[in-house]
């Protein structure tokens, strides 16, 4: 796989989050460009994790440990010495941050200073990235995207807890990381990411998933909510760009980038349920209301100028596209039509020929 100038082929990467959703997606499509790939996270908890169902346990270098533990991070990056580290080891769910709040800001803001502290310590690293999410910006309720320079907030502990997290990468950029010679570092802002492998509780596709495979009724909230839906390989592909850049011309690349679909693209839980039902008529789903016209209250859109202009990075896929290869790759795994591994590397090389 000859992508991004073949600069990942040979180098070093670290991955924190390797046994997570989009971390496992990473790994892989690092693995496949020919990467030494390097992983940090706590264990996998299920053998439905992508993680485990991909093998990744044996074919990428992981070491189990925890964010919030300081010591132990430091000296994994001293003993790997990569040239690049990606940031994904995170509380990601909303309503968990409301049963744990307290665990959640320890995971997600000393972790990301634990992260820094450690590319600070470790002269190999050349380029890092902190992944974020669109609900790091102070949300006005605007019917617009939010640019990269508009101010960080977030009311429920999660999101402040990301909007914490980019006031931390844009702390330590201004404080330690402008010196020469030191690592070039940005943070990636994405929206609502689905794809096959992706197990969560509380998330729609997952919670629709489970329905299907027990032959039981999914319930579903929200049906008038509008989210930036985007297929896993979308924001990644924008942060093995960013990555690229960094690593060749880094000054000019570091701080925030947001990875969102294109502004026309605005649909709502409704309008997913119903391109699901297209791909798996047999779904039994309890009364989704469908139609519903943009709401504002709760929107939340990125504006993808920049990563377009700057970066030459912008989405491939319209909405029929991405729900077609999240509910391809969910019944893939669930029908066993043969190994997973190579069925995700299958739909990197179909979507970087899009
Ligand atoms: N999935 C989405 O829709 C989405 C959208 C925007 C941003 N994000 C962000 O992307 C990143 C990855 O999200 P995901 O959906 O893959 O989540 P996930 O839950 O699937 O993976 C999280 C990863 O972080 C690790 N982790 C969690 N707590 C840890 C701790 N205390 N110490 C060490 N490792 C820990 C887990 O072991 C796992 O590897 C997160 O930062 C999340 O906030 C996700």
């Amino acid at each position: 796989m000859d992508l991004f100038d073949g600069i990942y082929k040979g180098k070093k990467v670290l991955v924190t989050g390797d046994t997570g959703f989009k971390g496992s997606w990473l790994c892989i499509w690092l693995k496949e460009m020919g990467a030494d790939v390097y992983g940090y996270a706590l264990p996998a908890t299920s053998s439905r994790d992508n993680y485990v169902t991909c093998g990744l346990q044996s074919r990428i270098h992981h070491a189990d440990g925890d964010i919030r533990d300081k010591e132990k991070l430091i000296s994994f990056f001293n003993t790997v010495k990569p040239d690049v580290a990606f940031h994904l080891a995170a509380q990601p769910l909303v309503i968990e941050s409301y049963n744990n709040p307290h665990y959640n800001f320890e995971t997600n803001l000393m972790g990301t200073v634990n992260f820094f502290e450690a590319v600070r310590q470790c002269s190999s690293v050349k380029a890092a990235i902190n992944v974020t999410t669109d609900k790091c910006y102070q949300n006005n309720e605007w019917v617009w995207g939010y640019r990269e320079n508009d101010p960080m907030g977030g009311d429920d502990p999660y999101s402040a807890s990301k909007g914490c997290s980019e006031l931390i990468t844009a702390s330590y950029i201004k404080s330690f990381f402008s010196k020469p010679g030191t690592a070039h570092v940005a943070s990636a802002r994405a929206g609502n990411v689905i794809g096959g492998g992706d197990w969560a509780d509380n998330r729609i596709i997952p919670d629709m998933m489970r329905a299907y495979m027990t032959n039981s009724i999914s319930v579903i909230r929200n049906p008038a909510s509008v989210r930036p839906w985007q297929f896993v390989l979308e924001p990644l592909f924008g942060y093995l760009k960013l990555g690229e850049k960094l690593l060749t011309d880094g000054k000019h690349f570091t701080g925030g980038w947001n990875f969102g679909p294109a502004a026309y693209e605005n649909y709502t839980v409704g309008n997913v349920v119903n391109q699901v039902k297209t791909r798996i008529p047999s779904l039994k789903i309890d009364a989704p209301e469908t139609g519903e016209k943009l709401h504002e209250a709760g929107l939340l859109k990125l504006d993808i100028t920049k990563a377009v202009n700057l970066l030459g990075w912008k989405p491939k896929l319209n909405f029929e596209q991405t729900i077609a290869f999240t509910i391809d790759g969910y019944l893939f795994e669930i029908e066993e039509k043969g190994n997973i591994y190579q069925s995700r590397v299958e739909q990197i090389n179909a979507y970087c020929k899009h």
